[in-house]
């Protein structure tokens, strides 16, 4: 058996859970509320990011950030993927180890929407990559926040902050994007929970408490 294959059996102390959305969707809010319910719960919480805040993360925020040249989808993609090797490395597997519930504001599952279904990359080689980076390990939830394309862009646009290369990207994309997540989150069965993200932010952060707590104690 090789090493990776070992990797993909090992199980941890911890919880993950991905929040997932289409940029405007509220996922930081939803996120610093969970964090702030649970911690008030005294629940281990860990909350953190996708890019990650890791170095490598930084470095990608700032390509993202920057509207001159635009790296290819692949390459894109495999710089997600590098973030995301390091995040786990550096941030994800120690806390899930250390036995938190780590709350992750975007993880692999954005790269198969925006990436796979935005860009049209191949899923299943996403996928491999994503699981390697990984080191095998998938959120115990996701969580997706769901709004239409519509009115992200006018939340988006209504902010005076610089707009990514995604956030400028046209409607039609964002579409994609957010079938994909849909599609993705199909498969996950009961690993995924949809929340209207139109709803109050105290409903649906009840909503995701819930879940959470729900998975979570029946881990
Ligand atoms: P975002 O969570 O919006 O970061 P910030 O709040 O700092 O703007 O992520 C930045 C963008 O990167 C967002 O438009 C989604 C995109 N993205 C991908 O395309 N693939 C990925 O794998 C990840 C993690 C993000």
């Amino acid at each position: 058996m090789s090493s990776e294959t070992t990797i993909k059996k090992k199980r941890h102390k911890g919880f993950l859970v991905a929040i997932e959305g289409i940029d405007g969707s509220g996922k930081s809010t939803l996120s610093a509320r969970i964090y702030r319910d649970l911690t008030t719960q005294g629940l281990p919480i860990y909350l953190t990011r996708e890019p990650g805040d890791t170095f490598l993360g930084q470095k990608l925020r700032a390509v993202l950030h920057q509207t001159q040249k635009q790296p290819c989808s692949h390459a894109e993609f495999l710089m997600f993927a590098a973030d995301r090797a390091e995040h786990f490395h550096e941030v994800v597997i120690p806390q899930l180890k250390k036995g938190n519930i780590v709350i992750s504001d975007r993880l692999a599952d954005s790269s198969l929407a925006y990436q796979g279904f935005g860009r049209g990359l191949d899923l299943n080689m996403l996928k491999s990559i994503n699981t390697w980076a990984m080191r095998g390990i998938e959120p115990d939830l996701v969580i997706f926040l769901d709004i239409d394309e519509d009115t992200a862009l006018k939340r988006i646009t209504g902010t005076r902050r610089t707009l990514t290369s995604f956030e400028l990207e046209h409607v039609q994309f964002w579409k994609k994007v957010r079938k994909g997540f849909k599609t993705i989150l199909e498969e996950k069965k009961d690993r995924a929970v949809i929340i209207d993200a139109l709803k109050l932010p105290e409903h649906v952060c009840q909503d995701a408490v819930n879940a959470i707590l729900e998975k979570c104690t029946n881990k």
